[in-house]
């Protein structure tokens, strides 16, 4: 039986992770640690499961008298204006909290760290494959996240080498779905969360930007089969994502559209904000077969734009919140 810990289990993609982690029946305890900067507890409200407990706090500072077989961590903002507002405590949460879980894992445990496209930086090949080493501006104002993200996959390919812990790295491309704030600040949730109050959906820049929107299931279900499920002698990062390229404007004119019709306006581009990001999947295709992003983002979109209606619909306070701007 096996003790495990996520730490950011209160966030978007965290908290489907908890729901998947207690559909094991070899795991005793799940430990869930998190601060609630960018999570919330209405993220795991609906978990009755007496194997969880959760612990509000910083990864960097928590406390355990047991330590754990299999420890994944999440702690980090995905959004940019919520990482770019705290550069250091971006920083910390990644950095300073994989040390800090590395003393909580057992000899031979598993650690999985969700990293990130972002390693890749402003991207000079498309797609991008894992090999591809990145074109990040270590002093520009996302680099808290890029290279905070950068240098703890090297700390835990280091720790591997030296100690021959298992680790897993995922490095997730932009997700979207059901749970996530509403005022996260990206772009599908701002556009959804902008159509829903009546406001004017902004892009930034021209909008033919573009990204690989993921719905959260099916990558949960790829992260699932790649830190535990299935097994391979793969032992470097992997990409997890969807691989059709949507431009910003798309997004926009069909949330636009679902929405009964509302106006689009364009704004300044967002600082250091990719042209493109698309995955380079050939690897993820090998190790976890048959895995693939199977929801189309039409259906995902507006199986987004329902859940963001109902919850808006039930708690009409945060219908006034600030939507800051659209990045990663
Ligand atoms: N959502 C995406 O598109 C995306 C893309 C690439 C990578 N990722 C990575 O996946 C992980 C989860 O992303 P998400 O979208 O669920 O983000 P999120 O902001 O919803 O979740 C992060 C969670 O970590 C918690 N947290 C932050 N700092 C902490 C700290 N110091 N101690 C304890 N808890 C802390 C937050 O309160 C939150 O609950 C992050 O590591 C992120 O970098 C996400």
């Amino acid at each position: 039986m096996k003790r495990v810990l996520i730490a950011g289990g209160c966030g978007f993609i965290g908290s489907h992770l908890c729901d998947r982690l207690l559909q094991r029946s070899d795991v005793e305890r799940l430990v869930c640690v998190d601060s609630l900067w960018t999570g919330t507890t209405d993220n795991i409200a609906h978990i009755r499961d007496e194997r969880f407990r959760y612990f509000q706090g910083n990864v960097e500072e928590f406390q355990s008298d047991i330590t754990f077989h299999e420890i994944y961590h999440l702690a980090s903002p995905a959004s940019p204006p919520w990482y770019m507002k705290e550069p250091r405590r971006t920083i910390s949460a990644n950095l300073l909290g994989a040390l800090r879980l590395l003393d909580l894992l057992e000899p031979n445990g598993r650690f999985g760290f969700m990293s990130t496209s972002e390693v890749y930086g402003d991207p000079l090949v498309s797609p991008q494959p894992e090999s591809y080493r990145g074109s990040v501006d270590c002093t520009g104002p996302r680099s808290s996240y890029d290279e905070g993200k950068r240098v703890t996959e090297s700390l835990l390919f280091e720790t591997r080498r030296l100690h021959g812990i298992n680790v897993r790295i995922a490095r997730l491309f932009n997700v979207y779905g059901p749970r996530t704030r509403v005022d996260d600040g990206r772009a599908v949730s701002n556009f959804v969360s902008q159509a829903l109050s009546g406001k004017p959906l902004t892009i930034y820049g021209d909008g033919m930007q573009s990204r690989s929107w993921g719905y959260v299931d099916d990558i949960v279900e790829g992260i699932t089969r790649f830190f535990w499920r299935d097994s391979f002698d793969y032992l470097g990062p992997l990409n997890i994502g969807n691989d059709r390229e949507i431009s910003v404007l798309d997004v926009a004119k069909y949330v636009a559209e679902l929405a009964g019709g509302c106006p689009i306006v364009h704004v300044a581009p967002t600082p250091h904000d990719p042209t493109n990001r698309c995955p380079d999947l050939t690897i993820a295709r090998q190790i976890l077969p048959g895995w693939d992003c199977k929801v189309p983002y039409e259906e995902g979109v507006r199986m987004t734009f329902e859940w963001f209606r109902d919850r808006m619909d039930a708690e009409p306070a945060r219908q006034g919140i600030r939507v800051p701007f659209a990045g990663e």
